[in-house]
């Protein structure tokens, strides 16, 4: 069996969010699991391109409207990541810096599909599967069933996995002229409400599709923005697989960004040193428990709850808690997120920024990491924080709601709330607050959470059986 999955992101080439962790680590476990996988990715200027040596497997062109597209496609030589890596380069195009936010998007992320195409159907080999990701790599199940072109190819099964169905893809009917031509009498795979829409055309042509959680794949039949009536009558082909994550990435036994590595025999001790050094480096009480945040800082993740809620506690004389924040994203919420900084000097920091070896520093020296997203597809940060011992405070949506169970229910290990909103994440942290003060029952959480196994082997056979399927 191979597959070849084609992503916008790929942790460690270029990562935004939790695509690239799990187009980083998924076909890793496949190959372990005995299947060849691929990624295939635009080149954008990352480090990673700067500091690994490629090889130039193909160049080809193609035709978009009136113009000769050429591209170019590489191969990271040493297989560092324990699977073959391609990017796709097509000069002025996607060799930028920046993954998504250019005007011109959709066009670019189209182009790149057709490269991939085209790339695939001049190879002497071909997969048995085009894994694709969110609606960057939408039109690749369209494409490949009707383009002209593609015939050789079109016997090639598609699978589209969902991460996030906030984002569509849409794009004018001008752009998507440039794709290769097709039998205009199916304009309906692309057309949902008068406009392309790369993610309705994924769902509508591929073979397969799943989402990262059982939960979200139950909450899009309801609330897909706009999406749900599509989703309701594709239901049959649709299926939730959870991600599961790098167990060699994520585990503090041997994490080489921490201060100090831990397992549960040595947990308390080991939070500690972490926590001590955090505190340290940001001018916070170790004495009080530590809540962090990390992520995107955009309504979905619930951000913008975080000021109001925060200042709640904070705003108390000598508040019984520090709060500890990164991320980037949405200028109004970094502000406000930036403002509360002058005002809790020694309890509240912010850093606003992406940085991955922070963010396994704050899994490693937390107490608790909050997530109150309104919506969280699978969501990965609270199975890190559970692998390093850190409680994770959650709104029970999407993966979240999979994945965390209340240590008020019978076997629960975590602290969940309905609302996304400041009295439901209030009581929240008073919970936790009072957890952290009763140290018996938080270490016996903390080796309960340790325990659980969130790693990608049963995920990866429930991919199996969809792909023989
Ligand atoms: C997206 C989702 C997140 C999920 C990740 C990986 O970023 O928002 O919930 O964990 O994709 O699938």
């Amino acid at each position: 069996m191979e597959i070849l999955h084609v992503s916008a992101e790929c942790y460690p080439v270029a990562k935004v969010g939790g695509l690239a962790d799990v187009v980083g680590s998924l076909p890793k476990y496949q190959q372990k699991a005995g299947a060849i996988a691929k990624v295939v990715m635009p080149m954008h200027r990352t480090k990673f391109l700067y500091n690994n040596e490629w090889d130039v497997v193909h160049k080809g062109n193609f035709k978009a409207g009136s113009r000769n597209i050429e591209f170019t496609i590489i191969k990271e030589k040493k297989n560092i990541l324990g699977f073959d890596l391609y990017c796709v380069d097509i000069f002025g195009l996607l060799d930028r810096e920046k993954v998504y936010g250019y005007d011109d998007d959709a066009e670019r992320f189209l182009l790149f599909q057709i490269a991939v195409l085209e790339w695939v159907n001049h190879w002497n080999h071909k997969p048995d599967v085009f894994h694709v990701h969110d609606h960057h790599t939408g039109l690749i199940p369209f494409m490949l069933k009707q383009c002209y072109v593609y015939k050789n190819i079109s016997s090639i099964k598609s699978i589209l996995t969902i991460h996030n169905a906030q984002y569509q893809g849409w794009m004018d009917w001008k752009t998507a002229g440039l794709m290769p031509a097709w039998d205009t009498w199916n304009w309906g795979l692309l057309d949902w409400n008068n406009i392309v829409n790369s993610l309705a055309c994924a769902i509508k042509c591929a073979d397969g599709v799943t989402t990262v959680s059982t939960g979200y794949l139950n909450e899009l039949t309801v609330d897909a923005n706009g999406l749900e009536s599509l989703i309701s009558s594709e239901i049959s082909k649709c299926r939730g697989i959870l991600n599961g994550i790098d167990l060699k990435v994520w585990n503090p036994v041997q994490d080489t960004f921490i201060m100090d590595n831990y397992s549960i025999k040595d947990v308390k001790s080991g939070k500690h040193l972490n926590k001590k050094k955090l505190c340290d480096d940001f001018n916070l009480d170790i004495s009080k428990p530590l809540i962090i945040f990390i992520g995107r800082l955009v309504t979905d993740k619930g951000a913008d709850l975080l000021p109001s809620a925060i200042t709640g506690f904070l705003n108390i004389p000598n508040a019984s808690v520090n709060f500890l924040i990164l991320g980037s994203g949405d200028k109004k919420i970094e502000t406000s997120i930036i403002n509360m900084q002058n005002k809790w000097v020694g309890y509240y920091h912010s850093q606003i920024e992406y940085n991955e070896k922070l963010s396994h520093q704050m899994y490693a020296g937390a107490d608790f990491l909050i997530m109150p997203s309104r919506v969280e597809p699978c969501g990965l940060n609270q199975m890190y924080a559970m692998r390093y011992g850190t409680i994770p405070i959650v709104r029970k949506t999407g993966g979240l709601n999979d994945t965390v169970k209340d240590f008020g229910e019978k076997d629960g290990y975590g602290i969940t709330f309905i609302n996304a909103s400041n009295a439901d994440i209030i009581h929240a942290i008073n919970r936790a607050l009072v957890l952290y003060e009763n140290k018996s029952k938080l270490h016996e959480l903390r080796s309960k959470i340790m325990k659980l196994d969130f790693s990608w082997e049963n995920s990866v056979k429930e991919y199996f059986k969809l792909y023989e399927k």
